[in-house]
């Protein structure tokens, strides 16, 4: 994939940043600059820090050292609510809906904050009279099927397939710059993987900046322009899919002895 994204200024930048929780070190001297329009890759083993890396940019924990920027302004420290008020928003790997609420009410809620009010909400869609409508406009884009009951069942009825939608929903309904999405694919079958890749192209196309943890490499390589690798809290490697991939670091920190063609398929 050779998308041309811009290079000037980043968009999300992380210096130096560290996170120690009690004796364990989550995360390490992690820099990182992500720029307006990439879908970037973040891949390393289980417990290497990528959630980790997800709650520090998104202000839900609080750096041991380091700083983040987002379009050049100091966020360090900044509350969860205030980040995602400026456009950079999260899914959260361990769904987070209103259970109890129709899906539809889930998009009631950030569709009455702030920032929904200062944008118009998804697509900057007017005045945000009819709340209710634009809720189901927006899960008609993610892929509830508009005519059915689906946006009127209550979420904790909801397949697992839905309720990762739902979570990116949640995100779209503020109109957000910034989408980081934690872990989307896992608990999905292969069609409904197969069926969000084009989601993600759509969103990017949208002109949303992207940053994908995930574990599923294969479609995550048909949709990423650059990959960071993540070993122990540490970057081990970033570069372009192919770089990455050839990469014999990480051949042997992430993917032990295993072939890459069968980490591609089976990952
Ligand atoms: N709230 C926490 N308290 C204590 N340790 C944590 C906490 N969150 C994460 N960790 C630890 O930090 C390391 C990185 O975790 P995490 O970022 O969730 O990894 P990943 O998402 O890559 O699997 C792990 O060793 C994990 O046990
Ligand atoms: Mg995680």
């Amino acid at each position: 994939m050779s998308k041309q994204t811009r290079q000037d200024q980043p968009i999300l930048r992380m210096e130096n940043v560290s996170k120690v929780f009690g004796g364990v070190t989550a995360l390490k001297n992690v820099n990182l600059d992500v720029f307006e329009g990439d879908v970037l890759g973040i891949i390393g083993p289980n417990g290497s820090g990528k959630t980790t890396i997800v709650n520090s940019i998104t202000g839900f924990i609080t750096l041991t050292s380091g700083r983040i920027y987002f379009r050049g302004k100091d966020i360090t420290g900044k509350k969860a609510h205030k980040i995602a008020d400026m456009g950079v928003t999260r899914t959260f790997q361990v769904m987070r809906p209103y259970y109890s609420l129709p899906a539809f009410k889930n998009l009631v809620i950030p569709l009455f904050s702030p920032r929904a009010k200062r944008t118009g909400g998804w697509r900057g869609g007017g005045t945000l009279g009819d709340r209710k409508t634009i809720a189901i406009d927006i899960l008609e884009e993610i892929g509830f099927e508009r005519d059915s009951y689906i946006p009127f069942k209550t979420t904790s009825t909801l397949p697992t397939g839905y309720l990762k939608r739902l979570e990116l929903a949640r995100c779209l309904a503020l109109q957000p710059e910034v989408i980081i999405c934690d872990e989307i694919f896992s608990g999905l079958s292969m069609s409904e993987i197969a069926s969000m890749v084009p989601l993600i192209e759509r969103l990017q196309d949208d002109g949303i900046t992207i940053v994908m943890i995930e574990h599923r490499l294969r479609e995550l390589f048909q949709v990423a322009n650059r990959i960071m690798v993540l070993n122990f809290g540490e970057k081990l490697v970033e570069g372009v899919p192919d770089e990455v991939m050839a990469d014999e670091r990480v051949k042997e920190a992430y993917f032990g002895s295993e072939k890459m063609e069968e980490v591609m398929i089976y990952a």
